[in-house]
């Protein structure tokens, strides 16, 4: 596994699972391998992707008692760890000092190799936020250009800072505005304030669109339900920002009829 991302915000509402599972789209659409795990029991992301679930097999899989309930999906290049309502009371058995690990083991012991692993949390601070952020190796938080936006944004620092003993090298990758209104003046007042707390980590933003809002209902990514449309191109953007910037770039040295060349790949 290259690359573990959670994608969370301790708000609810400001795009979390529409990212995870766009980005996830687009990233099986570029050729990427991805597993999305959802870790929210309102089952928002399997929902989406057209899954109904009690949410009990992960359950028993953070309990290490079976393997993470890995499932194929009809959405190119990616499968999902589907989620529901069982995790909301079954989080409080997951006690003792492994407990904050489970998803950790569950990641390693699975034989599953993806590019990435995508993790839509739930919107509060606990236990299951707290394995995602100690499985993973990079945070994307979604955010609204609004001054309740930015104020959750520092709850979520502070939050992430605490964790940093237990792994030191979660980075925040991204900062992704949700639900952008670019003629709004507030827009760019608070973007300026994301832009100067995150300098280089504020990605392209997702505009406002109506296409997004309805392709849950649709079961599918806005890849699938409407190609060509602006939630569409904005996730493909964002996406391929992420990509690559994720991917790590290798010098390679060849030898060839007597001359050396190097490339990156
Ligand atoms: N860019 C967008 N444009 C329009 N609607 C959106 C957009 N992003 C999210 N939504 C809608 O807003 C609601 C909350 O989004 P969601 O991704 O579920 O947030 P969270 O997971 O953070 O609670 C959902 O109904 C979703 O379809
Ligand atoms: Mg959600």
């Amino acid at each position: 596994m290259k690359q573990v991302i959670s994608v969370v915000n301790l708000k609810g509402g400001v795009g979390k699972t529409t990212s995870a599972v766009n980005i996830a789209a687009c990233l099986g659409e570029i050729g990427k391998s991805v597993l999305l795990i959802d870790l929210d029991p309102q089952g928002s992301a399997s929902l989406s992707l057209g899954v109904e679930n009690s949410g009990e097999e992960l359950l028993f899989a953070l309990k290490n008692e079976t393997p993470l309930p890995v499932m194929p999906i009809a959405i190119t290049g990616v499968e999902l760890v589907p989620s529901g309502m069982s995790l909301a009371t079954g989080q409080m058995t997951l006690t003792g000092e492994e407990s904050n690990n489970a998803l950790t083991s569950c990641l390693e012991q699975t034989l599953g190799d993806w590019d990435y692993v995508i993790i839509d949390c739930p919107p509060s601070y606990g236990t299951l936020t707290i394995n995602a952020l100690i499985a993973s190796t990079r945070i994307v938080v979604p955010v609204e250009a609004s001054f309740l936006g930015l104020n959750g944004l520092k709850q979520m620092v502070t939050a992430i800072d605490s964790l940093r003993p237990q792994n030191p090298g979660l980075k925040i990758e991204a900062i992704l505005p949700c639900r952008a209104h670019r003629r709004r003046r507030i827009h760019w007042d608070i973007m300026d304030s994301f832009n100067s707390m995150f300098p280089g980590k504020v990605s392209p933003i997702i505009r406002e669109n109506v296409s997004l809002a309805a392709a849950p209902g649709m079961g599918k990514p806005v890849i699938y339900t409407d190609r060509l449309s602006k939630g569409a191109d904005d996730y493909r953007f964002v996406t391929l920002w992420l990509d690559d910037r994720l991917t790590v770039t290798e010098e390679v040295v060849v030898e060839h009829s007597g001359f050396v060349f190097s490339t990156f790949k």
